[in-house]
């Protein structure tokens, strides 16, 4: 459902269904947003952020990208809404959808939920997943890929590894997608059992619980955050055992190439999964992701209210 029946983008919903050629338009045009390309064309347009969750990078580069291509940008607050009196939320997107939105991006802490949003507003308007769940984060692994792909010549030849708490993450669950599309033949999942997925997608993908031997040669480090809000006591590690087993340090990071790019969605957890020496050292590209984070969220709303 995130194509018309033409074949052109109408909501980004998904990585795992989103064309390997959509993905490249997408890069193609963050590349022309950083060069200063002028996109005059979305003057007009409205758009909704409802998050229905925290957030500090998605919102707020969501909010950055819609007003620099001119959008009008209401940003709904969860807080002070009717969903304080009761109100549900398919009544509120309908509310919302009724005031004439060309756009909603949406955060909520369900799976599917972007997508039952997309059933309910019906053809008039687009709709981003911004984080839904554990599923996906479809922006966070443009942005991610995007900027792989700014420091490493080919996909086909990269060795991946991505680091923590898989289970409950949706940056995983959409750049486990993206890697594949894009021909990542070595991909690595690494951390402790209690926290990796039982079943894999794909059979380039390996997974290991010795950190040690996960970074080995990696061209690409993931780490991601323990989302313990997600988990039960009885899979949540102590923080102390964590990052003996499962931090990266200056002294790891050793054991990946030399040119090994250190990356991190954000938001992290110094001295638990990564030293604050590594985050804040010269093989990191966080900040990176974080620049790059605008431009493909601009290259999203161009291509979706753009029509390009
Ligand atoms: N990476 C990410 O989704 O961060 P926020 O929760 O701050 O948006």
């Amino acid at each position: 459902m995130q194509y018309s029946e033409k074949g052109s983008l109408q909501h980004l919903l998904s990585i795992e269904s989103l064309k390997t050629d959509t993905i490249e338009q997408i890069f193609s045009l963050a590349e022309k947003m950083n060069s200063g390309f002028e996109f005059a064309h979305l003057k007009n347009t409205n758009v909704c952020n409802a998050f229905f969750e925290n957030s500090t990078r998605t919102l707020c580069s969501f909010e950055l990208a819609e007003k620099k291509l001119g959008c009008h940008v209401v940003n709904f607050n969860t807080a002070t809404s009717a969903l304080k009196k009761g109100e549900s939320l398919a009544d509120t997107i309908l509310t919302l959808n009724a005031m004439g939105f060309d756009a909603f991006v949406i955060r909520h802490s369900t799976e599917g939920s972007a997508s039952k949003i997309a059933e309910l507003v019906g053809p008039g308007a687009c709709v981003v997943n911004a984080g839904d769940g554990k599923n996906e984060h479809p922006t966070q692994a443009l942005l991610d890929a995007y900027t792989i792909a700014q420091h490493k010549s080919s996909f086909n030849n990269l060795s991946v590894g991505i680091f923590g708490d898989l289970l409950h993450s949706r940056v995983a669950g959409s750049l486990i997608h993206i890697l594949h599309h894009l021909g990542v033949r070595d991909l690595r999942l690494v951390g402790p059992k209690s926290l990796l997925p039982t079943q894999l997608t794909h059979d380039y993908i390996n997974t290991e619980n010795d950190m040690n031997k996960g970074l080995e040669d990696l061209d690409v480090i993931v780490m991601l955050r323990m989302q313990r809000e997600r988990m039960t006591d009885d899979i949540a590690p102590s923080i102390e055992e964590y990052f003996l087993h499962y931090g990266l340090s200056e002294e790891r990071l050793n054991l990946a190439k030399p040119d090994a790019i250190v990356m991190h969605p954000g938001p992290m957890n110094r001295e638990i999964e990564i030293a604050s020496s590594v985050a804040d050292g010269n093989q990191s590209v966080i900040l990176d992701q974080v620049h790059n984070g605008v431009l493909i969220r601009m290259a999203v709303m161009a291509k979706l209210l753009g029509d390009l």
